[in-house]
C-alpha cells in the first residue's frame, strides 16, 4: 500500500515536470537561455553577425539555431566539460537542448508576450564591463584586396598620475575583419619622453630582428634612445575572448603616466570590400596594487620545451607532437591557452605529479581554429614540485579536414613561430603564481 502511494507519487512528479518542458514557450524557457548564452555575442558590436535579443530575432532565426545547438557549434566552448571546468564556460544543457527542439517543433509559441523576461543590460562594446577608460585605436583604412594583412600600431596615452591597472581589453570595432590581436604595453619613464604621440601611429614592419627599427620607426624609444619598459602580452584578443580579470589582489599591471599599448600582431582578415576598422582598448583600474602579479610560461613553439618530435607534420596523415616541462618548485595555474592553426585536431594538457597522480588541465577534442580562449580555472590549480606538465597536440594533414591550407596537402612546419595561418604552431601558454598555503581554496571568480 505504502509503496503504491509513493509510486503514485513519483508518477505524479514525473508527469508534471515533463508537462513543464511539453510545451516551452519563449517568455518562460527560451529567453533566459538565449539571454545567458548567445546574446553576450549576437548583439550590436559585438561577433556574432546577427542580434539574437528579441522574440522576433530568435523566432526568424529559429532553424538556424536549432541546427547549430543540436550540433554543437554554438555556443562556441571547445573545451571537454566532463575534463575540466573553468570560469565563463558556455555551454547548454542537453535538457536544454530538448526544449529548444519542441519549442521549434511547437512553430516557436511566444506563451506570456507581457512577460518576456527584460533584455540584460550588456555594456557597449565590453563583456567585462563599463570600462574605466576607453583608448580609440587609429581607424584603419583597408583595401578590398582579399588579403590578409597584419599591423604594427601603437596606442599612447596618458594618465594623470602613476597607477594600476586591474584589466585591458581590446574591443573590435569592425568585427567581420579583425581577426586577432597580440599586445604588449610600454611604460615611458615621465621625463625621458616628451611627447608620447610622436613617430607614425602605424607600421607594417613585424617585430622580429628589425625589432629595433620598427620601435624607432613609431617612437617607441626614449628621447635619448634607450628602451622603456615592455610589459608583454597585456591584451589579447580572438572572437569570442573574454578579457581576463581576476580577484583583487591577483594579476594586474602598474602603468606610468606615459605609456603605449604596443599591438604587435593586429591581424586583418581578408575582405572583398573596401572597409575600414575602428577599434578600442578598454582599461579598468585596480583599486590597489597588485599583490600577486601573474607570471608566464610558453610551452611548445617559441616557447620553454621542445616538441617532440620537432613540428614538421607530413602530408596525408594525422599526427601527434607532444612537449613536456618538469616543474621544480610548486606553482598555482590560473589561466591557460591552447593554440594551434587550422590543422589542429585534438588537444590535451594534464600534469603528472611526481608520485603520477594526473592532474587534469584541458581536453579539446575538436580542436576549433575560430574559437581559441584564455580559459581560467575555478580555483587555482595547485602542480606540486617535481611534477611534469605534459602537452599532446594532434595534427590532421589529410584532404579529410576541410580547414587544410593546402589540395594535395603539403608538409607543414612551425617555421620558428612564424604566425602565418598556414604554417603551423603547436603552443601552451600558462600564466601562474608561485604556490602558496591555501590557494587551492582561493575562487578566481570576480564578484560583481
Ligand atoms: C562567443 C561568441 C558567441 C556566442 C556566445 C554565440 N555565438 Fe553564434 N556565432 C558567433 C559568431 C562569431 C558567428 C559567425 C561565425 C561562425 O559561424 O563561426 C556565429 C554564428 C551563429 C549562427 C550561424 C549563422 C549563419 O548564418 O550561419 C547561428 C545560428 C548562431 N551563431 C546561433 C547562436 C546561438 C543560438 C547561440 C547561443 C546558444 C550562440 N550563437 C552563441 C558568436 C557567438
Amino acid at each position: 500500500m505504502k509503496y503504491t502511494y509513493f509510486a503514485i507519487t513519483l508518477a505524479a512528479i514525473f508527469l508534471y515536470s515533463c508537462g513543464n518542458n511539453l510545451s516551452p514557450t519563449y517568455s518562460h524557457d527560451i529567453a533566459p537561455l538565449i539571454y545567458r548564452s548567445c546574446s553576450p555575442c549576437h548583439r550590436p558590436n559585438q561577433v556574432g553577425h546577427f542580434n539574437l535579443l528579441t522574440y522576433e530575432d530568435v523566432r526568424l532565426n529559429a532553424n538556424k539555431i536549432l541546427y547549430t545547438v543540436t550540433n554543437k557549434l554554438m555556443p562556441p566552448w571547445p573545451a571537454d566539460p566532463h575534463y575540466t571546468e573553468f570560469i565563463g564556460q558556455n555551454i547548454l544543457s542537453d535538457q536544454e537542448i530538448i526544449t529548444i527542439e519542441k519549442w521549434v517543433a511547437l512553430n516557436c509559441p511566444v506563451g506570456d508576450s507581457l512577460h518576456i523576461p527584460p533584455i540584460p543590460d550588456f555594456p557597449l562594446r565590453s563583456f567585462i564591463g563599463i570600462p574605466d577608460l576607453s583608448i580609440p585605436v587609429k581607424p584603419i583604412a583597408l583595401k578590398g584586396n582579399s588579403m590578409d594583412q597584419f599591423l604594427l600600431i601603437k596606442v599612447p596615452f596618458e594618465l594623470p598620475t602613476d597607477t594600476f591597472l586591474r584589466a585591458v581589453e581590446f574591443a573590435p570595432g569592425n568585427t567581420k575583419v579583425v581577426h586577432h590581436v597580440n599586445g604588449d604595453m610600454v611604460r615611458f619613464e615621465y621625463d625621458k619622453k616628451k611627447n608620447v604621440f610622436d613617430g607614425e601611429l602605424v607600421s607594417n614592419m613585424k617585430l622580429d630582428s628589425t625589432i629595433g627599427l620598427a620601435y624607432q620607426k613609431i617612437g617607441i624609444l626614449h628621447d635619448d634612445g634607450t628602451y622603456p619598459t615592455l610589459v608583454k602580452s597585456i591584451v589579447n584578443y580572438l572572437p569570442g575572448v573574454i578579457a581576463q580579470q581576476y580577484p583583487n589582489g591577483i594579476g594586474g599591471w602598474k602603468v606610468n603616466r606615459k605609456n603605449a599599448f604596443l599591438l604587435a600582431d593586429l591581424h586583418y582578415g581578408p575582405s572583398e570590400i573596401d572597409t575600414w576598422d575602428s577599434s578600442y582598448i578598454n582599461i579598468f583600474f585596480a583599486k590597489e596594487k597588485p599583490k600577486r602579479p601573474l607570471q608566464e610560461f610558453q610551452m611548445g613553439t617559441l616557447g620553454v620545451s621542445p616538441i617532440v618530435p620537432p613540428l614538421v607534420i607530413p602530408p596525408g596523415k594525422v599526427s601527434t607532437y607532444r612537449t613536456e616541462l618538469f616543474i621544480p618548485k610548486a606553482i598555482s595555474l590560473v589561466t591557460i591557452n591552447p593554440h594551434m592553426h587550422l590543422l589542429g585536431k585534438r588537444f590535451l594538457a594534464y600534469a603528472l605529479t611526481a608520485e603520477k597522480d594526473t592532474i587534469r588541465l584541458i581536453h579539446i577534442p575538436r580542436w576549433n581554429f575560430n574559437w581559441q580562449y584564455f580559459y581560467t580555472f575555478k580555483k587555482m590549480v595547485k602542480i606540486p614540485a617535481g611534477s611534469t606538465i605534459c602537452v599532446e597536440g594532434v595534427f590532421d594533414n589529410t584532404i579529410e579536414n576541410p580547414l587544410n591550407p593546402f589540395n594535395p596537402p603539403q608538409t607543414v612546419r612551425d617555421n620558428n613561430g612564424s604566425m602565418k595561418t598556414t604554417d603551423e604552431m603547436f603552443q601552451f601558454i600558462v600564466n601562474y603564481l608561485p604556490y602558496e598555503e591555501g590557494d587551492e581554496q582561493i575562487s578566481l571568480e570576480v564578484k560583481k
